[in-house]
């Protein structure tokens, strides 16, 4: 399957690509381009506008992937698929049209310390402009939430707002019991989906969150392109996000009404060629189904905490049991700053990740300022494994560290 990943055939520095920085972006498909690329070379249109051929074959291809991600992830209809520019516009979405009309003063919100800034900052910003009461649930020794900590602080509260997995810990979240507990307190539920949607199968209707947030980029996709999932009583609820074209169905001098579920929220030319892209990484993903794309990342997860756990003075920031987690693992070795260590695997053709991964407060409460992340995806092998181990090695060997 690495074949179809033209980017992986590249030699960096010499060496072969070795990719381990797929939880920042996936790499892409000839599948994907090709499928953008098609559009552009042979019916580049606009959608829903034109009663011409190219501009019907682009509404085709362009609502065929709404329905794709509809079933990939569950929904019960497609006025429920929102497409934005990504999970962070998703939930800057709901922050602005669900947060901003209905979370009032001394109403309580919670998030976790796990979040990425996206789910974090949208929600303390909200509650500093409307007086809310801003509430993080922490973690315990195992990098789980402290679950006595988060049934407490759920109680009473507005609105849930929590990761599906966590981009440094890689810990998988309980989001259908935390949906539970949430719903008992009636609070709503956003669940941010960006690192648990491309690596293993996700039924929004089993979870029964109120919105799922996630970007196409991290699933094969292109940039530019996500999902906000939210359920349609909710979406009715709600004011649009932006006005202008096609999120309108009437528009008077003295004022206009709103278009149905999902073009309210989609105003303007849409992402065409993205969303066509993200329609054929879903079709790719299906194609090797989610259930063994975690497998995949399960068997390789655990050799890479078992061959890391080989180095001496090299601490794993996560769970140990690859059965609550994703194959983002987030590592410090003592000695050498994150950085200098990054710098060096490059040399090697190697690309990690480093820095806070976009989870200051995380860090904050972990005590560390910046760290190392090596993330696997379903192009990833354990040979990726061994290069990233012998880099280390060589490393601690260039910078005298034991
Ligand atoms: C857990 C999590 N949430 C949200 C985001 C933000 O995604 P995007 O930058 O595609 O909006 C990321 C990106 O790394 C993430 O890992």
């Amino acid at each position: 399957m690495k074949k179809d990943f033209p980017i992986l055939e590249r030699k960096i520095n010499g060496h072969d690509f070795v990719y381990l920085d797929s939880a920042a972006t996936s790499q892409k498909p000839r599948q994907v381009i090709e499928a953008m690329n098609d559009y552009y070379t042979n019916y580049n249109a606009n959608v829903h506008r034109g009663v011409y051929k190219i501009s019907e074959e682009a509404s085709e291809k362009y609502d065929d992937a709404r329905s794709k991600v509809k079933n990939f992830i569950n929904a019960s209809s497609e006025q429920e698929i929102i497409y934005t520019k990504g999970t962070t516009e998703s939930i800057n979405l709901v922050m602005r049209s669900w947060g901003e009309k209905f979370i009032k003063k001394g109403d309580k919100i919670v998030t976790t310390i796990m979040e990425h800034h996206s789910n974090f900052v949208p929600w303390q910003q909200l509650a500093s402009k409307t007086g809310a009461i801003f509430e993080v649930v922490g973690i315990n020794k195992n990098y789980e939430l402290d679950e006595s900590e988060l049934e407490r602080k759920i109680k009473g509260a507005k609105l849930v707002a929590v990761t599906h997995a966590s981009n440094v810990l890689g810990t998988i979240n309980p989001v259908e019991k935390i949906c539970k507990i949430a719903h008992d307190n009636d609070a709503v539920v956003l669940v941010d989906g960006a690192q648990s949607i491309p690596h293993f199968p996700v039924d929004v209707r089993k979870i029964d969150c109120d919105f799922f947030a996630f970007s196409g980029h991290k699933m094969l996709g292109p940039t530019g392109i996500g999902v906000l999932y939210g359920k349609k009583e909710l979406l009715e609820s709600m004011d649009p996000f932006n006005y202008g074209g096609d999120m309108i169905s009437e528009v008077h001098v003295d004022k206009s009404e709103w278009n149905k579920l999902p073009y309210k929220f989609e105003a303007g030319t849409p992402p065409i060629a993205e969303v066509i892209g993200l329609g054929a990484a879903i079709s790719y993903l299906e194609k090797i189904g989610m259930k063994k794309i975690r497998e995949h990342e399960k068997e390789l997860t655990n050799y890479a905490i078992e061959m890391l756990s080989k180095i001496k003075n090299c601490k794993i920031i996560g769970s140990v049991d690859v059965d609550k987690r994703l194959g983002a693992i987030t590592f410090d070795i003592a000695g050498i700053h994150p950085h200098d260590l990054a710098s060096l695997l490059n040399e090697k053709g190697i690309a990690i990740r480093t820095g806070h991964h976009c989870a200051m407060p995380l860090h904050e409460y972990l005590k560390l300022n910046a760290t190392a992340r090596a993330s696997f995806y379903i192009y990833n092998e354990k040979k990726d494994v061994d290069a990233l181990v012998d880099s280390i090695n060589y490393a601690k060997k260039i910078f005298g560290v034991k």
